[in-house]
C-alpha cells in the first residue's frame, strides 16, 4: 500500500471528491491550494485533501473511499499517513462533516474529537438540501485532533 502526494490534475480524482462533496463548485473552492493524496493498494482506492489554515492548524477537506471498499481500512490508514505528514509542522487537524452517525464514529475512531459546530452551514452553502443517511445536513460539526 502507497499514498502518493499529487500535485497535477487534480481534478481526474473528481468521481472520488464528489463522494466526500457532492457539490463541484464548493470543491473548486479548496482543490487548487489543497494538498491531495491517493491511496494505492494495487490500484486507486482512496483520495482526501488538506488545506492550511494558519500557522497551527490544518484543515481536512475531504476524504473518500471507493464505495466497494469501505470498512476495509483504508480511510483510517490515509488519516494516519497525513497525521504523520504533518506532525511537525501544525499543532492541530480540523475536519468538518454533517451531523451523520457514520461520519462522526469514523473520525473519532481515527483519533478526532468534537470541537465545535457552524450553525445553518450546509442550508447556507449548497444550493440545494442535503441528506445522508436519511438525516437533513443543516450545522457544519467541526471535530479535532492534536497532531503533536
Ligand atoms: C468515511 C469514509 C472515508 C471511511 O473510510 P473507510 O475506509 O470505509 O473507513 P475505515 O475502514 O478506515 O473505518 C475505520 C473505522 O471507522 C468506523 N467507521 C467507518 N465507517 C463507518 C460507518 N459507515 N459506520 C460506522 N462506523 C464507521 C469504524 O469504527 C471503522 O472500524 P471497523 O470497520 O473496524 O469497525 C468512507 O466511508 C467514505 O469514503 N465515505 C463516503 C465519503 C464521505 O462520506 N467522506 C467523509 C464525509 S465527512
Amino acid at each position: 500500500m502507497t499514498v502518493k502526494q499529487i500535485t497535477q490534475n487534480k481534478k481526474q480524482f473528481l468521481d472520488l471528491l464528489l463522494l466526500g462533496d457532492e457539490q463541484e463548485n464548493m470543491i473548486d473552492h479548496y482543490l487548487e491550494q489543497g494538498d491531495m493524496f491517493a491511496l494505492y493498494d494495487e490500484d486507486l482506492k482512496a483520495v482526501c485533501v488538506v488545506v492550511h489554515v494558519d500557522n497551527d492548524i490544518c484543515e481536512l477537506k475531504n476524504i473518500a473511499v471507493y464505495q466497494q471498499f469501505h470498512r476495509q481500512g483504508y480511510g483510517k490508514k490515509l488519516i494516519s499517513h497525513i497525521s504523520k505528514f504533518y506532525e511537525n509542522k501544525y499543532k492541530t487537524m480540523l475536519v468538518g462533516t454533517g451531523e451523520t452517525p457514520s461520519a462522526l464514529s469514523f473520525y473519532r475512531q481515527c483519533g478526532f474529537e468534537l470541537s465545535h459546530r457552524i450553525k445553518n452551514f450546509f442550508t447556507d452553502n449548497y444550493n440545494h438540501l442535503m441528506f445522508e443517511e436519511g438525516v437533513q445536513l443543516v450545522d457544519m460539526i467541526y471535530l479535532k485532533k492534536d497532531l503533536k
